[in-house]
């Protein structure tokens, strides 16, 4: 057993996060965490409130363990999902591009909020918003990692904040959770390693070629959804970097994320005008490659297309060598955690 402030902060047993996915961290995936001792989240960007609110539901009926929410603040419908959240008193409450406004609200019940940063300047500013502890992503990670390797950034915001810390990006078993204790972090988020466990819905066919790849077969470019973030190196990913703007495949993707969230017309373009008002500046473009890039995603996870589909993966698929039960990956982590640690401690002179 490890103890850190992440497991005395969110009373879980293990320092060890299941990394919000879109469509991909369904109540079965967040229990299951949750149920071997780690921290479930469910991420909820995709959901309108009403379904959203019948996951958490779910995942009270699967779980009676700590669980938490995700949720990008700048994303349509952002401020009704995290108003649900709160009514739920869901006990955590991660978000991550934009600022907090629910921060007391979350305090009030006994929750508590957790930033998701990826560059150092911003983990004082969230802490400065009241967050309780921080996710910090490198630049190795599945998605939206900034230029920063989790090697520099995690000692670098250690050394500038005092909350506890979460390392995510490039983590994937016990010797990357001893070593991201070492470096400061309190934890590990993972996505990629959580995308292949049994209890995960993604695909066969991308497990696959997950389990496949080596630690070189993921790009890194903003044409996927709009923000720089890391993909799987497959021939649609690969074609994407090299094809111009698709307008056409955007206005689908648009209608397909407005009849997905249940948007009206004049509510949609409401959130659209909002997220590109927001301070990090989402012109248009980047909410049309979001639309796109959900579309491939899709047709990744559910259908199994290895020709059309697009998923983020971070470099550590390169590690990832089988497709264990949830509770076996997370018993084994914290055994090679634990050995890590010892062996660290024999080398002392
Ligand atoms: C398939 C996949 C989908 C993801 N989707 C999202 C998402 O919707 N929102 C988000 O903030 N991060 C998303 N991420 C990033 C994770 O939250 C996390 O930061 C990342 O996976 C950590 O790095 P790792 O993959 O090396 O563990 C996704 C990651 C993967 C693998």
């Amino acid at each position: 057993m490890l103890k850190t402030r992440m497991t005395e902060m969110f009373g879980v047993k293990h320092p060890i996060m299941l990394a919000g996915m879109n469509w991909i961290t369904e109540p079965k995936l967040v229990a299951a965490v949750s149920n071997a001792g780690g921290l479930g989240i469910l991420a909820v960007a995709q959901y309108h409130p009403k379904e959203m609110k019948d996951k958490i539901r779910q995942i009270k009926d699967m779980t009676d363990k700590p669980f938490g929410i995700n949720q990008g603040l700048i994303m349509p419908g952002a401020k009704e999902n995290i108003a649900v959240a709160i009514e739920e008193k869901v006990p955590i409450i991660n978000y991550s591009l934009g600022k907090p406004w629910f921060v007391n609200d979350v305090h009030a019940y006994g929750g508590k909020v957790v930033g998701t940063i990826a560059i150092a300047k911003h983990a004082a500013k969230a802490v400065s918003l009241g967050c309780d502890a921080l996710v910090i992503t490198g630049n190795e990670a599945a998605a939206h990692g900034a230029q920063a390797t989790s090697m520099v950034l995690i000692p670098l915001v250690a050394s500038m904040v005092k909350v506890p810390l979460i390392a995510a990006g490039g983590f994937y078993d016990g010797r990357g959770l001893a070593a991201a204790l070492a470096l400061g972090a309190d934890g590990i988020s993972m996505g990629s390693r959580f995308m292949i466990v049994k209890e995960c819905l993604v695909h066969d066919n991308f497990k696959r070629l997950c389990i496949e790849a080596t630690e070189q077969d993921t790009l890194y470019s903003n044409v996927f959804d709009g923000m720089d973030g890391r993909i799987l190196k497959t021939k649609e990913s690969l074609a994407m970097t090299k094809r111009g703007f698709p307008a056409i495949e955007a206005f689908k993707g648009a209608l397909l994320l407005k009849k997905l969230l249940n948007l009206s017309f004049l509510k949609f373009a409401g959130s659209a005008l909002a997220m590109m008002k927001a301070e990090e500046g989402h012109p248009l473009m980047v909410l049309a490659r979001q639309a796109v890039g959900s579309m491939k995603h899709l047709k990744a996870i559910n259908e199994g297309d290895v020709e059309g589909g697009i998923l983020f993966a971070g470099q550590c698929v390169g590690g990832i060598m089988d497709n264990p039960t949830t509770s076996e990956l997370i018993g084994r982590l914290m055994v090679e955690a634990e050995a890590t640690l010892d062996k660290m401690n024999t080398m002392k002179a």
